[in-house]
C-alpha cells in the first residue's frame, strides 16, 4: 500500500509568501492573509523559542508544507541553537511539491527544504519514522507519517514547543479533542509552551480538561486572538492569562 498523498495546489498569500491548498478537502494549509506571518506569529513567537538557550525540542501535529519547520530551522541556525524537530502527518505532501513550494521561501530557509523533501520521500506506511539531518548536524528532523495516536513519541518526551497545527475542527475533529490534548500534555516539558491558532471556547475547554493552563495573545492579520497553553500559568506570564475555572465549567458542560 502506498502512502496517501494529498492532491494540492500552490497559492500565494496576503504577505507575498506561498502556501498549499488541499483540493479534496477545500482548505488552505496556512492563512490566506499571510502564510509566513501566521507561522512566525503563532508558532515561533508564540512558543518563545528564540529566548531558549541550547537545544530546541519541537513537537508538531501537521507537517503539511513544512513552513513551520523551515522557519524554525532558520531561526535555530541564526540563534546558534540546535533543533530536534519531531513532526506528525498522516498524509505527507509529496517531495516534488515541497520543492516547488520552498523555492518561494527566503534564502535563509531554503537549505532546510532538502531535509523536508528527504523525510517525506521516506514516508511510507512501513516506515514508522522518517529521519534526516543537516550536514552541520545542528538541525535534525523526524517525521511520523501516522495518525497522532500512533506516533512513537514517548511519554515525558519533554517538548519545549508544541505546534498544534492540524486543519480546523470541521476537517480534522480528531485533532481537537481532550484525548489529543492529553497526549500532548504528557509530552510537554514543564517549561514548554503549546501554541494553537484557535481561540474557540470548546478548544480552550478541551485544553483545560487535558490539564493545561491557558493564556491568549493577539492573533496575526485576519485573526483576533490565539491560544497558548502550558503545564503552569507561570510559564505563560508574558501573555494575558485565561481563567482555568471558566473553561473547566465549559468543559463540564461540553464533555
Ligand atoms: C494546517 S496543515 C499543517 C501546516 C504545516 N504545519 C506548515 O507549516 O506548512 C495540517 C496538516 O495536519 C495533518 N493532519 C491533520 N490531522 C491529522 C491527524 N489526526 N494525524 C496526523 N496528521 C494530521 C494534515 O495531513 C495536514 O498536512
Amino acid at each position: 500500500m502506498k502512502t496517501k498523498r494529498p492532491l494540492v495546489g500552490l497559492v500565494e498569500t496576503g504577505d507575498g509568501s506561498w502556501s498549499l491548498y488541499h483540493e479534496e478537502l477545500g482548505v488552505h494549509y496556512r492563512s490566506q492573509h499571510g502564510a509566513f506571518t501566521e507561522s512566525r506569529h503563532v508558532f515561533l513567537e508564540g512558543c518563545r523559542l528564540a529566548s531558549r538557550v541550547g537545544v530546541w525540542r519541537v513537537l508538531e501535529l501537521g507537517f503539511g508544507g513544512g513552513i513551520n519547520f523551515l522557519h524554525t530551522a532558520a531561526m535555530a541556525r541564526a540563534c546558534g541553537s540546535s533543533l530536534e524537530y519531531h513532526t506528525i502527518d498522516w498524509a505527507p505532501v509529496d517531495p516534488t511539491t515541497l520543492q516547488a513550494l520552498h523555492q518561494h521561501a527566503p534564502p535563509a530557509m531554503q537549505p532546510f527544504s532538502a531535509l523536508a523533501q528527504e523525510v517525506t520521500a521516506q514516508a511510507e506506511p512501513s516506515e514508522l519514522i522518517a529521519y534526516a539531518e543537516a550536514p552541520e548536524g545542528d538541525i535534525r528532523l523526524w517525521l511520523y507519517p501516522t495518525p497522532w495516536q500512533d506516533a512513537a513519541i514517548p511519554i515525558q518526551f519533554g517538548a519545549h514547543a508544541i505546534y498544534h497545527d492540524p486543519f480546523g475542527p470541521r476537517v480534522n475533529p480528531e485533532g481537537w479533542g481532550v484525548d489529543c490534548f492529553s497526549w500532548m500534555r504528557q509530552r510537554i516539558a514543564d517549561d514548554g509552551i503549546l501554541a494553537t491558532y484557535s481561540a474557540a471556547a470548546h478548544v480552550r475547554a478541551a485544553l483545560v480538561a487535558a490539564g493545561f493552563a491557558l493564556a491568549m495573545t493577539t492573533g496575526p492579520v485576519g485573526k483576533r486572538e490565539i491560544t497558548l497553553a502550558a503545564v503552569d500559568h507561570s510559564v505563560l506570564s508574558m501573555y494575558t492569562l485565561l481563567s482555568t475555572e471558566r473553561y473547566r465549567q465549559k468543559a463540564l458542560a461540553l464533555f
